[in-house]
């Protein structure tokens, strides 16, 4: 539960994510947590806490399917006020070297391209970008890009 909390205060302050405001509020808690408790084979998730508040997350979604076994999936957020501390980058490494030991080569996460903090951050640990999904979020009158990226390990 305190993650979800986490991850809602998260995305109704972040700027440059899919969701924005009170999207997720579409979607009723219980869904929510059967759609968690039906994935948890397939998804970890770590936080990072200071003392006992939830100050940021990385979620690892492993491939389902026998042929793409090698593959994982990364979304990362840490709360606005905790950021530029070294967080991010920990909860990456500390993924990497989780979805290593599960057997995982390659991992991708996508960014959008107006995150610019975010994409730098990828960059300089080694994710490369492989392709775009052009004008795909509209925020105002602005189109932004999805910039898929991925490394190997
Ligand atoms: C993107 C995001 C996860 C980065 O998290 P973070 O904890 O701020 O990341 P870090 O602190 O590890 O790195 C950010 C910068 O701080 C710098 N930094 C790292 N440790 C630091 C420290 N101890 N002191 C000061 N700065 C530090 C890093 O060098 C990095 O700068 P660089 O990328 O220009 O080299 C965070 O901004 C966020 O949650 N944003 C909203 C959600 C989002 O956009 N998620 C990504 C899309 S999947």
């Amino acid at each position: 539960m305190k993650f979800l909390l986490l991850r809602r205060k998260i995305e109704a302050e972040a700027e440059h994510l899919a969701l924005s405001g009170n999207d997720r509020k579409a979607e009723p808690i219980w869904f929510t947590i059967g759609r968690m408790l039906a994935n948890r084979k397939w998804t970890l998730i770590l936080v990072a806490k200071d003392r006992n508040d939830l100050i940021g997350y990385i979620s690892i979604s492993f491939a389902k399917f026998r042929k793409m076994r090698s593959n994982a999936y990364l979304v990362l957020s840490v709360r606005s006020d905790h950021q530029n501390k070294g967080i991010g980058t920990k909860l990456i490494q500390d993924a990497e070297k989780l979805a290593h030991a599960r057997g995982t080569r390659r991992i991708e996460l996508e960014v959008f391209a107006k995150n610019t903090g975010a994409h730098k951050l990828f960059k300089r640990l080694g994710y490369e970008e492989e392709g775009r999904k052009r004008k795909i979020a509209q925020i105002g009158n602005e189109f932004d890009d999805l910039i898929l990226m991925a490394k190997f390990l």
